[in-house]
């Protein structure tokens, strides 16, 4: 069991759109630590999700850190318009780095005053965050391939965090993000995560409040 406090980041994708409001307050109320939002662009992952917009009116309804994952081709273009719309963190993932340099990437992100995140998809070996692991605020290590919500967990990812842990400083915050539920959640905990993101665990719970609580085990 980690002595630090695990931050919680329930996934917005899976919450009703049609009453975000509502679903980030039933979370903030429920002890949630961020707000993580998924951002999806139909090339680097088959799915279309939310963008700029809806970021900016999120900021406005919650004081809860937002945690963006951005899941898009090209982040470097999209990095000024959401860090301007209210992220808190931005996350890209070191696939969707083309035609810029990654460090570049990182430090542009930190312009901005916002925690900047890299994050590596299942066939990604954790070896080549190796040069980063000291310019990043945060690793999302994914436990299933991104773009939906309700995957199952693929705990050879969990895997690469222990790589991740051993390899990086204390400060370090390590997030593991699909699949994530109460047994699940541990595993990654105990390789040395310290936030997990949770979507349709948290939001399709009876009872959110439990489910929050039950990652926090
Ligand atoms: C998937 C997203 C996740 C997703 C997780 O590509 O990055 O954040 O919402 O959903 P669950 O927790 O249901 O696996
Ligand atoms: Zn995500």
């Amino acid at each position: 069991m980690s002595e630090k406090k695990i931050i919680i980041s329930p996934s917005i994708l899976s919450a009703d759109f049609a009453n975000l409001e509502r679903d980030i307050k039933l979370v903030e109320k429920c002890g949630a630590d961020w707000i993580h939002v998924d951002v999806m662009d139909g090339h680097f992952v088959p799915n279309i999700t939310i963008g700029v917009p809806v970021v900016k009116s999120l900021k406005k309804i919650t004081k809860l850190p937002l945690d963006v994952h951005l899941m898009i081709e090209n982040p470097d273009k999209y990095v000024e318009p959401f860090a301007k719309s209210g992220a808190d963190i931005l996350t890209f993932h070191y696939e969707a780095v083309k035609d810029c340099d990654v460090s570049a990437l990182i430090r542009k992100i930190k312009s901005f005053g916002v925690k900047s995140g890299i994050s590596i998809k299942p066939k990604t070996k954790p070896d080549v965050l190796m040069p980063y692991l000291d310019e990043v605020d945060m690793v999302l290590v994914m436990t299933v391939e991104p773009g939906f919500g309700g995957q199952k967990f693929m705990q050879d990812c969990a895997q690469k965090i222990e790589f991740i842990k051993n390899n990086s400083s204390e400060n370090l915050i390590i997030q593991v993000d699909g699949g994530i539920n109460a047994q699940t959640g541990k595993i990654c905990v105990d390789y040395g995560a310290n936030s997990l993101v949770a979507g349709s665990y948290i939001y399709g719970a009876p009872d959110v409040n439990k489910a929050i609580e039950s990652l926090r085990l």
